[in-house]
């Protein structure tokens, strides 16, 4: 396992620290509390490029190469990131005409990271010449072991910008896209609102207007804006790769806060890397729904340094962050729980930001391993240091093991950005939210999660959960019958196939393609205000432990074939079903017509199970999540008490705890915030 920080050297020379006479002594001291934290891995130099190139065509990686050896002679290995991130300041100068503009055409300027656009023709060469520089100055050191591209690439709203050089790429990208101009107008429905062209040079970029662009246009524009951001981390991977075929490449993605289809730069990249901000998040299942679907991201073709599976996350808050109104104090034990949240979700490196809070700099106030004092005497480093020894003892046993899940849940990002359009049935919906509600009931029963988008193959899982497709291309539909006739369990959801992939409401009734698939039509749909409520009346196997609301969203469904499980108790539809059943092929497809509480979906998850016969990992006290990794017969088992108070588990054979090495029976009291990793003889109550 790989386990390190962030490091700055470039923070931490005279008069920072150092002396004059050797104004990089303190790194000397740096590496020796990090072997002594256990630190295999440092990442590196992610916005070093106005130091590694301080006037133009002038560069300077010594001062890295000198950090490297140092590293070096402790047997700690490097990643490096490509320093694109923060164009130095001289670039701009020159070429003002990198600045990203806004959607009102304002110039956002240089002086902060990210200030560049990604359709720039001058960035991109000027990109090129800094990462072939860096690949040839650095490349073949021994110590390195991973690029990094960039840094959080679209971050700060930097996803889309509105240049003329933008204006051009738009212009090719839907050329490309529809051939002709007559195409487009139909399939954008350009006679709505006057919006037709004649020439593709007049297709707007969606600037700030009296009022909503065309939506399909829209659609367009996320994805031309999320392709631009592929290709330009593709263009420094495939130089990086030229350059140092053996070394993998990754990026550091944030949970799908940003608008690029991150299915697609996976594929562009080696390994997915993740920024967490565990430390601040209560609700461990929120975390660990986020920690999924990241790993859920590329799923084959993982090429890690040590050619293991899984992800690594190349930011783990070490202690507070630094953008909240209160950025309260994290508390022993708490980044130990979460550190061992995502290693039990496959992370196979894990990786603290930072090493030391800086003196210097805007992010001075983010909690660090080492305090700004750096004497390695504060609470963080002796925390950190006892997890370096445990991930010592741990990391044999977790080589080349796996999560593997029974239960998907769909997500794509074109679904996504099209429900972030703002005119909605209902613009209280949220689909992370919902997501959230069928998520947390398979969590919290212990029964593994991967997500996948719709065009994926699906026939491992034994149940499919697609909350609100919304947008459903017909391709998509057609997968997703083929996964249910071949034996699957397909759950959707009201708020599904209501547009195809062209942004166009079908004419043959809703769910769009699939109405054969659940045996039924949505005939109107009844959106509610927060606090309005109907109630589901359920039957038959499906047990209800509480009285369900149907809230949010009623869908008014004309059974066609499908066997009823529920109905709505009151309004004009008392009485018409809700949630429905029906055998398609050799599977079943499941159609949740409304939103209900939590508790709803837990009784659904219990019904699923055992419809499915999807076993839970183990059974233990509620409080207690469950993680399982595993590689062929051997199964590692991690339990993590994300309370504030112990637990009791009782234990009915002797079990050994890989973080202490040492064996117990009977019960055990979990402390707060405590973690167990068992061997796979597991057994409890
Ligand atoms: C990350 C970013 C870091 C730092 C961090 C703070 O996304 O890569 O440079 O700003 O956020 O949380």
């Amino acid at each position: 396992m790989h386990f390190g920080v962030d490091y700055y050297p470039e923070h931490w020379v005279h008069p920072y620290a150092g002396t004059t006479e050797n104004p990089e002594a303190r790194w000397q001291r740096d590496v020796e509390l990090m072997v002594e934290a256990g630190v295999n891995v440092v990442r590196m130099g992610e916005f070093a490029w106005g130091l590694y190139e301080p006037e133009e065509g002038k560069y300077n990686f010594e001062w890295m190469r000198r950090a490297m050896d140092l590293f070096g002679k402790a047997g700690i290995k490097v990643v490096l990131g490509t320093p694109t991130a923060a164009p130095p300041v001289w670039l701009a100068k020159k070429h003002p005409e990198i600045l990203p503009k806004d959607e009102r055409g304002q110039t956002l300027h240089e002086g902060t990271r990210r200030a560049y656009c990604m359709n720039s023709d001058v960035y991109w060469e000027y990109s090129r010449r800094i990462v072939r520089a860096l690949g040839e100055a650095l490349g073949k050191h021994p110590q390195l072991i991973a690029w990094q591209i960039d840094n959080g690439l679209g971050g700060h709203n930097t996803e889309s910008s509105f240049n003329e050089e933008t204006r051009r790429d738009w212009i090719s990208w839907l050329k490309a896209k529809y051939e002709t101009i007559e195409r487009l107008n139909q399939m954008m429905g350009t006679c709505f609102w006057a919006q037709t062209v004649t020439r593709f040079e007049d297709v707007p970029m969606p600037l700030h207007a009296p009022t909503v662009h065309n939506p399909a246009l829209i659609l367009d524009w996320m994805r031309f804006c999320s392709d631009t951001i592929v290709a330009y981390a593709r263009m420094q991977a495939d130089l990086l790769r030229e350059l140092t075929p053996n070394i993998p490449v990754t990026q550091n993605l944030r949970a799908l806060t940003r608008h690029f289809d991150h299915f697609d730069m996976a594929e562009v990249i080696d390994f997915v890397s993740v920024d967490s901000n565990a430390a601040i998040k209560s609700r461990s299942s929120e975390l660990a729904c986020e920690i999924d679907m990241m790993r859920s991201l590329k799923k084959a073709g993982i090429k890690t340094p040590d050619g293991d599976n899984g992800f690594w996350v190349i930011e783990q808050k070490a202690g507070a962050v630094d953008w909240q109104d209160v950025n309260s104090l994290v508390r022993p034990g708490v980044v130990r729980m979460f550190t061992y949240q995502l290693i039990s979700r496959g992370a196979t490196g894990v990786l603290y930001f930072l090493w030391r809070q800086p003196r210097i700099g805007s992010e001075k106030f983010y909690g660090g391993v080492l305090t700004h004092d750096g004497r390695g005497q504060n609470r963080t480093f002796q925390e950190i240091k006892e997890i370096g020894q445990e991930i010592k003892r741990l990391g044999p046993a977790l080589k080349d093991t796996k999560v593997v899940a029974d239960a998907c849940i769909l997500f794509s990002h074109e679904n996504d950005w099209n429900l972030k359009f703002v005119k909605q049935p209902n613009k209280h919906f949220h689909l992370r939210e919902h997501i959230q509600l069928y998520y947390n009931a398979l969590h919290d029963r212990n029964i593994p999660v991967d997500f996948a988008r719709p065009t994926e193959d699906l026939s491992k899982y034994k149940i499919v959960i697609a909350p609100s497709l919304q947008l459903l291309a017909g391709g998509e539909a057609d997968l997703l019958k083929l996964y249910v006739q071949n034996g699957g369990t397909l759950i959707a959801t009201f708020n599904t196939g209501l547009v195809d992939e062209h942004h166009i409401a079908p004419d043959s009734g809703f769910p769009h393609d699939m109405i054969d698939l659940f045996g039924l039509e949505v005939l109107e749909f009844d959106p509610l205000p927060p606090g309005e409520e109907n109630h589901l009346t359920l039957k038959g196997a499906f047990s209800a432990t509480h009285l369900h609301p149907a809230k949010l969203w009623c869908d008014i469904i004309e059974p066609k074939g499908c066997q009823i499980i529920g109905t709505y108790a009151k309004d004009f539809y008392a009485g018409r079903p809700a949630v429905t059943t029906h055998q398609f092929g050799n599977g079943r497809a499941i159609y949740i017509g409304t939103m209900s509480h939590q508790h709803f979906y837990n009784d659904l998850a219990v019904w699923l199970r055992q419809l499915c016969g999807i076993n839970p990992l183990l059974k233990v006290p509620d409080t207690v999540e469950v993680g399982l990794r595993q590689k062929g017969g051997a199964k590692v088992y991690f339990l993590i008490n994300h309370q504030n108070s112990p637990v009791r588990i009782p234990f009915y054979k002797p079990m050994h705890d890989f973080l202490t090495g040492k064996t117990f029976t009977g019960n055990y009291d979990l402390p707060p915030h405590g973690v167990l990793v068992l061997d796979e003889n597991v057994a409890s109550a």
